[in-house]
C-alpha cells in the first residue's frame, strides 16, 4: 500500500509551519529527531488533562488509570518489536541510557581485564564512549569491524575478529551518517556461534524498518521514541529474559525494589528492577501512541516510501557537480544522505539552506571516528522519513545549486 502523504502531512502540525514570511519549513532532519503527529501530542495532552497521577503507587482511581496507560504502552511497544513478553521492555531515557544500562549492569558484572568487546567503525558516540569508560576502568579490550570505502561493514574482518572469542559484539543496525543497513541477524548469529552475546543499537532501525526480536535474536536491542514520532525523554532497552534476570540493578531507588531494610534491599522483578524513581509517564504514553501510529501506517509501507524517496534523492544529488555522497547505494541504505560540496564548509551549506527553510544537520553527527576514517571533519546530512516528499527533495537540490552559486 502506498502512503497517503497528503493525509499524513496533515497529522503533523509543524510541517505546515511558515518559518518567516514566505518561507515554509522543509524538514529533512528526522535522523536527529522525527516530528510528532497529533495522535502523539493529543495522547500526552489528554494524560495531563485527565489522568495525571504517579504510577504503581496508589490505590486511587487516577493512579490505577495512569498505571494502566503506562503499562498498556509497554505491552504495545513489546508487540511492535515482537518481543515475547512486555517484561523484556525496560523503559530508559533514550538509546544512550539503554546502552549505558548494559555497560553498567551486564558488562560490569561479567567483563574482566583482557575481555574483548567488538564494536564497529560506524558507531555513534553512544556505542563507543560507554565502552571507552569501561576500558579505562576494567582494562577490557576493544576491536572494531572496519568500514569499507563504500560504507559497508567488512564481514570477513569481523569473522577474523571472532576467532579471538569476544564476550560482546555491539553494533548499530543502521548508520546515522551513511544510512547503511547492516545485516544485523547475520552479525548476531555469527556472534552467538563464537560464544558472544550481541547488542544492537536500533536507534535508526526501529523508526524505519519492521524489527522482530524473535527473528533478530539479539540479546539486547536499544531504541528511542523521539526518532519514531514519539516524545523525547523515553527509550527502551529490550533484553533476553535470562540475561535481564541475572543482571544487577542499574539505578537504585523507589519502584525498583521489592523490599528495603535499613541495611539491605531486595530488587523488584522485571521490568521494574531497572526503572528506579518516577519515570517519564506521559512520555511512555506518547511512545505507545507513536507505535500505534506507525503500526496503523504499516512498517513495510513506511520502509517502501522511504526507499522511494531515498532512491530519488540519491539520483538527484549525484547529478550535482562537486557533490560527494557518503555511504552505499540506495538499495543498501535507509533515508540518509550525507554529503560534502567542493569548496563549501558543511555548516555553510546548512546555514544557506536554512534561509529557504530547509532543515538539514551539519557536523560529525556524533560519529567523529567515522568521519576521521573518511578523512573529513564534517558532512551535511539530509534525512527522510514517512512524511517527506519528492517535492522536498527537489527543494533541497535547488537549495544546493543556490549554495554553489553563492560560493562561485
Ligand atoms: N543521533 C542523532 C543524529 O544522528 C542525534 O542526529
Amino acid at each position: 500500500m502506498t502512503l497517503d502523504l497528503k493525509k499524513i502531512r496533515n497529522d503533523f502540525p509543524i510541517l505546515g509551519r511558515q518559518l518567516r514570511p514566505g518561507v515554509r519549513l522543509t524538514y529533512l532532519d528526522s535522523t536527529a529527531t522525527a516530528q510528532k503527529p497529533l495522535q502523539v501530542i493529543e495522547a500526552m495532552d489528554e494524560f495531563y488533562r485527565k489522568f495525571n497521577a504517579n504510577i504503581h503507587r496508589g490505590v486511587h482511581t487516577l493512579a490505577e488509570e495512569s498505571t494502566a496507560l503506562y503499562e498498556g504502552a509497554r505491552e504495545r511497544i513489546a508487540k511492535f518489536i515482537n518481543a515475547s513478553s512486555a517484561r523484556q521492555v525496560i523503559y530508559t531515557r533514550n538509546t544512550t541510557e539503554a546502552i549505558n544500562l548494559v555497560a553498567y549492569s551486564w558488562a560490569r558484572a561479567n567483563l574482566k581485564q583482557g575481555d574483548l568487546v567488538i564494536l564497529t567503525e560506524m558507531e555513534h558516540h553512544s556505542n563507543l564512549v560507554p565502552w571507552h569508560m569501561l576500558q579505562a576502568e576494567r582494562g577490557i579490550e576493544l576491536e572494531f569491524i572496519p568500514v569499507t570505502q563504500d560504507g559497508l561493514l567488512d564481514l570477513d574482518a569481523y569473522k577474523t575478529l571472532l576467532e579471538r572469542q569476544p564476550k560482546l559484539v555491539s553494533f548499530t543496525h543502521m548508520s546515522n551518517v551513511l544510512g547503511t543497513i547492516n545485516p544485523a541477524a547475520e552479525i548476531v548469529h555469527l556472534a552467538h556461534q563464537a560464544g558472544s552475546i550481541a547488542l544492537v543499537d536500533g536507534a535508526q532501525s526501529a523508526p524505519h524498518l519492521k524489527v522482530d526480536m524473535q527473528a533478530l535474536d539479539a540479546d539486547f536491542y536499544a531504541f528511542s521514541a523521539h526518532k519514531m514520532c514519539g516524545p523525547t525523554g523515553i527509550g527502551v532497552l529490550y533484553g533476553k529474559t535470562t540475561l535481564l534476570e541475572t543482571m544487577p540493578p542499574f539505578l537504585g531507588g523507589g519502584d525498583m525494589i521489592r523490599e528495603v531494610k535499613l541495611r539491605s534491599f531486595r530488587a523488584n522483578s522485571l521490568p521494574h528492577k531497572f526503572e528506579a524513581g518516577t519515570p517519564a509517564i506521559a512520555e511512555a504514553i506518547g511512545f505507545g501512541a507513536a507505535v500505534d501510529y506507525l503500526t496503523s501506517l504499516g512498517m513495510d509501507n513506511i520502509a517502501a516510501h522511504e526507499h522511494e524517496i531515498s532512491e530519488y534523492a540519491m539520483e538527484r544529488l549525484e547529478e550535482i557537480p562537486g557533490l560527494k555522497l557518503f555511504g552505499p547505494s540506495a538499495d543498501k541504505k535507509g533515508g540518509v544522505a550525507s554529503f560534502i560540496l567542493d569548496g563549501v564548509h558543511p555548516h555553510d551549506v546548512a546555514q544557506i539552506l536554512d534561509q529557504d527553510g530547509i532543515a538539514v544537520r551539519a557536523g560529525h553527527h556524533c560519529a567523529q571516528p567515522l568521519h576521521e576514517k573518511f578523512q573529513i571533519p564534517a558532512t551535511s546530512r539530509a534525512s527522510f522519513y514517512l512524511y517527506n516528499t519528492k517535492e522536498e527533495v527537489d527543494l533541497l537540490v535547488k537549495g544546493i545549486y543556490k549554495v554553489k552559486e553563492m560560493f562561485g
